[in-house]
């Protein structure tokens, strides 16, 4: 071949390396960068077609530039392979991320310049767990559910009435004093220093028998540290019934501390305590789960205080319209927010309310 077609050949081999490798640069999703494909790397592409022209050179060019023109034709191939790749990872991120309308709408073609693909997966997959809180209500509200109970709520924002008086709170008891309880501007509305209003707005429907449980926010007006927050949850549970007793209302925690703590051996143990809306009133304490020689967790007692509870006193059946004498029941408040911190050995309020990530990650 003469020495000015071998240069064209090359000039020629030159322009099209470049025009391939803008080509490529420039094909910004799958469709564009199959139309490269077609125009460059097919059968009859212009690489292809190009090396074709081997066969046009003199046998000692073809030794020359034959290994040249080849490995450009897969080093070609190789840029497109990492190209395609390359698109491929880029589209499921931009599936991932709130669609940019503006900049990826092609007002020509009325379509979005990449393809959605829904089954695609997420480089670096990063999944949310459920808040302690969360995966402890499920459970309990799950056991619960399985003997019978209903979910109840009641409202964060409560009544003077429902929060104190009907349950037999008298007007001059110190806990509603405004240093325990977040009063609000509006008359007689206070933010609930406990979930035992439930127990009124549900008693109050006077649709018997009743058994519920409500888990929710409570609020007191103290000073935040490692064990208190002015907010935190509780679990009220009641069942109003004829004929219920103390040995109902046992049976029942003990079913559910059991069912929580994974252990069927837990004990329980009963002291009185007093609490104005239940007759008698019971300090219910359980079996530390952590130890059998007495720990941090039960301050070395091997009982730990978990919930407070006794039968609904008749003031509160007879304030919301319910014949006391017929009628009997049981009521229990947890403190969910120490559950939690018992379950998962959290020694911080503030953590378990923080919101943290780093934190929560971990359960
Ligand atoms: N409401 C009580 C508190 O906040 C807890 C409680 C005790 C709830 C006894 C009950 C109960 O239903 O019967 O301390």
């Amino acid at each position: 071949m003469a020495e000015s077609t071998l240069s064209i050949l090359l000039a020629d081999l030159q322009k099209l390396q470049t025009d391939f490798n803008q080509a490529l640069l420039q094909a910004e999703h799958e469709l564009a960068l199959e139309q490269v494909r077609v125009k460059f790397l097919s059968r009859q592409g212009l690489i292809p077609e190009f090396v074709k022209q081997i066969k046009n050179l003199a046998p000692e060019d073809k030794i020359k530039f034959g290994p040249q023109l080849q490995a450009f034709r897969q080093t070609s191939e190789q840029a497109y392979l990492a190209r395609k790749d390359l698109l491929t990872i880029q589209a499921t991120q931009i599936n991932s991320q709130p669609v940019s309308f503006k900049n990826n709408f092609n007002h020509k073609t009325n379509n979005l310049n990449f393809k959605l693909d829904p089954t695609g997966e997420l480089p670096n997959q990063q999944f949310g767990s459920l808040h302690p809180y969360t995966q402890v209500i499920e459970k309990l509200e799950n056991i619960f559910i399985s003997m019978g109970f209903r979910i109840a709520e009641g409202p964060e924002l409560e009544t003077e009435f429902n929060n104190f008086t009907a349950l037999n709170i008298p007007d001059d008891h110190p806990a509603r004093d405004s240093q325990d309880t977040f009063w609000l501007r509006l008359p007689q509305q206070l933010m609930r220093t406990q979930t035992s209003p439930v127990q009124i707005r549900e008693l109050s429907k006077q649709e018997l028998p009743v058994a519920v449980i409500a888990a929710g926010r409570a609020y007191r007006n103290e000073a935040t540290d490692a064990s208190h927050d002015f907010v935190f949850m509780q679990l009220e549970g009641l069942l109003v019934d004829k004929n219920i007793s103390v040995a109902n209302l046992l049976g029942t925690l003990k079913i559910c501390l059991r069912a929580i703590f994974e252990r069927d051996d837990l004990e329980i143990r009963v002291r009185p305590g007093f609490f104005p809306f239940v007759e008698p009133g019971l300090e219910i304490d359980m079996l530390c789960p952590f130890c059998t020689v007495g720990c941090s967790v039960c301050k070395r007692t091997r009982w730990v205080e978990i919930v407070g509870a006794g039968l609904v006193h008749p003031n509160v059946l007879k304030a919301c319209g319910i014949d006391a004498q017929e009628y009997s029941g049981f009521a229990f408040g947890f403190g969910l927010t120490r559950l939690v911190m018992l379950k998962y050995g959290i020694n911080d309020i503030r953590l378990l309310h923080s919101g943290k990530l780093d934190f929560l990650e971990q359960f």
